[in-house]
């Protein structure tokens, strides 16, 4: 018998999350793919490949998810499967997805839809993508060609995945697939053309589905001045919090671009979310004038794989308070850790999830969590270096293993809670942080 047990609410989504790129493999017609043969573009010069064999057969993870008792999970379309050149749908492309919604749907787990998660068709790059106006039609008629299809079976869905970092990682700091022009002006460009892209999918799907319930996944970076920064480091940090946090949420509030992105309205941008998909990872130092933020995290911290970021659990709940302030039901869309060895998720689990149990304590109203991920996947310029999954994958012969987090996260689905007896038998270094006396 638990001594002590965080209940959470019986209809509560427990999820897992993966992107279309990272999972499906061979996606010879997005804009990874060339890009992934490039020198020095991928750690190690490594390829997404196969991938997970998703495209092939999903419904083996799915399996194995349902087995873990999970109730929900988020996955993206790839818009280069589904048009694979400008106008020309591919039918098979979309009953295959339709069949995997399907299958999820027979295996008890909800379907969350991202229709943009990193991956751009090829011809679209050529045509200058977000740089250019052209891609709110475009956008608009693969998300009208989507929702026919797939939307009777689509209870949420998510236009963008993490427009900030999407701009960041492309248009500045050039780790993802080149645009056809870069440079911060040319980002900010393509931010506004973004907000334009959700408005138009927002609109289309309520069109043919009005009780579909339409959002962002939107990252909150926690960026701190430096533990040793003084006056100007906090402005700075508070600063680009604003901007990276803060900015493109307000403009969704408001319908109005905001300094830097540029000023204006954008027609039908305002107020069109329905929920707040939070993705939460870990938090940042940053030092003026530097963009990019700091990679030590000091010497006390739990840094977790390839320097990816510390494990710092309060920082979800001061994201899940920030997503608070736009008074609108919060999904955790996604949160996790690289970690290999397993040798820090169990506790991760157990003391991010208790952040999102404290956080329902106060009436936040957080309807679900959905781990980032279900089985390790390529993880974009870093590779097959960064393993995520509560199922552990050997890329090269598809074998997969499930983790002990994986077998906790199982016990905390199944039994809609998180104990101390779980945290003594998978996680004891947490048990005198959480479960005091
Ligand atoms: C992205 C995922 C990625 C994860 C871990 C998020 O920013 O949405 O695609 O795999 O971070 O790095």
């Amino acid at each position: 018998m638990a001594k002590a047990t965080m209940h959470f609410p019986p209809d509560f989504r427990w999820g897992t999350a993966t992107a279309a790129l990272q999972v499906e493999g061979n996606n010879e017609n997005s804009d990874w793919w060339p890009w992934e043969q490039q020198p020095g573009a991928i750690l190690h010069g490594q390829r997404s490949g196969r991938a997970c064999d998703w495209w092939a057969n999903a419904e083996a993870d799915l399996d194995r998810a349902a087995e873990m008792g999970t109730n929900a999970h988020r996955l993206s379309l790839e818009w280069s499967r589904i048009e694979p050149e400008p106008s020309v749908f591919d039918r098979a492309a979309l009953d295959r997805y339709r069949e995997i919604l399907q299958g999820m749907i027979a295996r008890g787990i909800e379907p969350m839809v991202t229709l943009h998660h990193f991956s751009n068709p090829l011809w679209l790059v050529e045509k200058g993508d977000f740089s250019t106006g052209l891609v709110v039609d475009y956008f608009r008629r693969y998300t009208a060609r989507v929702v026919a299809h797939l939307g009777d079976l689509v209870p949420r869905w998510v236009t963008i995945n993490e427009p900030m970092v999407y701009m960041f990682m492309r248009y500045v700091a050039g780790t993802f697939p080149a645009p056809r022009r870069k440079g911060l002006l040319s980002g900010l460009e393509a931010l506004r053309n973004m907000m334009r892209c959700h408005a138009a999918a927002y609109h289309t799907i309520k069109e043919q589905y009005p009780q579909a319930e339409v959002g962002i996944a939107k990252n909150i970076a926690l960026l701190k001045p430096p533990p040793d920064g003084g006056r100007v480091q906090r402005a700075w940090a508070k600063r680009m919090s604003w901007i990276f946090n803060d900015m493109w949420m307000q403009s969704m509030v408001t319908g109005r671009l905001r300094l830097p992105a540029g000023r204006g309205r954008i027609p039908h941008l305002a107020g069109s979310f329905d929920f707040f998909g939070l993705n939460y990872y870990t938090r940042f130092y940053l030092r003026f004038p530097r963009l990019a933020p700091e990679t030590d995290w000091g010497d006390d911290a739990v840094v977790s794989d390839g320097n990816y970021g510390e494990v710092y659990p309060a920082g979800l709940f001061e994201a899940i308070q920030a997503a608070n302030s736009y008074g609108k039901p919060i999904y955790i869309t996604e949160n996790g850790v690289p970690d290999a060895a397993d040798r820090l998720r169990p506790g991760f689990l157990i003391t991010h999830l208790r952040e999102v149990w404290r956080a329902i304590s106060f009436c936040f109203p957080v309807m679900g969590y959905y781990h980032w991920s279900l089985v390790d996947n390529f993880e974009w310029d870093r590779g097959w270096t960064q393993r995520f999954g509560l199922i552990a994958l050997d890329p090269e012969t598809q074998q997969r293993t499930l983790r002990a987090s994986g077998r906790l996260y199982g016990e905390i689905c199944h039994s809609a809670s998180v104990s101390s007896d779980m945290a003594a038998r998978y996680a004891p270094q947490v048990l005198p942080v959480l479960f005091p006396g």
